[in-house]
């Protein structure tokens, strides 16, 4: 690094500091590890409609792995698998927990300085700074451990303009993709699920080691049904560039989303990416078309819906209807999501599409409800409701 460089970087920090002394600006990237990672771009690049726009492997000088690099607006996912058996980080990792979020990034303005926060306030260190260079510039990363495998990076590309990183290139394969427009432009939220008793050990982590806090805590009974309940916290940075959701179960009469989740995934882990839209209409209609498969809602939530007193909203509520789109109001805001199935063959992960009007800052706990009977039914198909493998066996065809 040049004299001048390291200065001009300092003086960011410092002035960062006085707000957040992580100096973070918001989400940067997503890294999935998969199974077979051509596969699982091709339904990125199709269903969710980012493009493809650079790829790493045995072409780019990158022997153990394949990793496709999509993106749309400031979205910007990476899809990883192993090419070679040796390569125990990727195989061990998708062979306990399915594919899933290995890691998320946090775009700050000195990794060097925010590691040292982090590491220094009990962050559990999982890579060091360390520059990743090539002709056309430099990137700096390092990564805390989150949840069991998961990690947290920090990177800065101030100083490089081509994708991600060193190492990737131009896709090499001949990919054109037909799909809808799907409106997607970033990253809203990250939810992580994990353990009985882990919540608050994971809320107090981020935020001693981030300088985060604690803006909503959903206690016993604000959060389930007769059937399943689960407890959550929401801790966020400063400006709220970052929310972090987590969640973890707790007793009901029969098992939780959180329970079935914990049990799939072999541990705590990622469980939602939510993925803010200019547009919710437009992008679950595009959405739909593309193939993505969504939670249902009944009929009698649009009914409910309209009987609210404090119901003033721009869009139709006979188009939210249309294509099941869920609204929750809270005070003067209002939003408007709709959450996936499981996108894998777990019931793990899965994704929601969210707008926020008139500056709403919750999660949807008008939704709830409705949002768990709609998980619950999947859950009852797959046997998984009853704490006992109950299988449904409905007449196959
Ligand atoms: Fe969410």
């Amino acid at each position: 690094m040049s004299k001048e460089t390291h200065t001009e970087q300092t003086q960011n920090a410092r002035t960062q500091t006085a707000s957040d002394p992580l100096g973070i600006r918001g989400y940067d990237f997503i890294e999935f590890y998969v199974g077979s990672a051509k596969m699982v771009a091709f339904w990125f690049a199709r269903a969710l409609g980012l493009d493809v726009t650079a790829y790493a492997g045995p072409e780019t000088g990158i022997r153990d792995r394949i990793s496709y690099y999509l993106t749309s607006n400031r979205l910007k996912f990476v899809i990883t698998s192993a090419v070679q058996p040796s390569n125990y980080e990727v195989t061990g990792f998708v062979q306990k927990h399915g594919d899933g979020v290995k890691r998320w990034a946090v775009e700050v303005d000195s990794v060097e300085e925010a590691f040292r926060y982090a590491t220094g306030h009990g962050a559990v260190m999982v890579t060091r700074p360390h520059r990743i260079e090539d002709a056309r510039g430099y990137v700096d990363e390092a990564a805390i451990r989150l949840y069991d495998d998961t990690e947290l990076v920090y990177v800065n590309r101030d100083h490089y303009n081509q994708s991600l990183r060193p190492g990737y290139c131009k896709p090499i394969q001949d990919i054109e993709f037909q799909h809808e427009e799907t409106h997607l432009v970033q990253v809203d939220h990250i939810v992580g699920n994990v353990r009985e008793n882990e919540m608050n050990l994971w809320a107090d982590y981020f935020n001693q080691t981030m300088a985060f806090e604690t803006f909503i805590d959903f206690k016993a009974g604000d959060i389930g049904t007769k059937y399943s309940a689960l407890l959550s916290k929401v801790v966020r940075s400063h400006g709220s560039k970052i929310r972090n959701p987590i969640n973890e179960p707790f007793a009901g009469l029969k098992k939780s989303q959180i329970e079935e989740y914990i049990e799939h995934y072999q541990g705590s882990g990622v469980q939602h990416i939510a993925i803010a839209t200019d547009n919710i209409i437009k992008s679950i209609a595009a959405l739909r078309k593309n193939g993505v498969e969504f939670l249902s809602v009944p009929d009698t939530y649009y009914d409910a819906l309209r009987q609210r007193p404090d119901l003033k909203i721009k869009e139709d509520i006979a188009e939210l209807q249309k294509y099941g789109i869920l609204c929750d109001i809270e005070g003067t805001g209002y939003l408007l999501q709709l959450f996936t199935k499981p996108i894998g063959d777990r019931p793990t992960f899965f994704f929601e599409f969210i707008q926020r009007q008139g500056g709403s800052q919750g999660f949807g706990k008008g939704n709830f409800q409705a949002l768990f009977e709609s998980i619950e039914l999947d859950q009852k198909l797959r046997g998984n409701l009853d704490r006992e493998y109950q299988p449904n066996m409905p007449p196959c065809w």
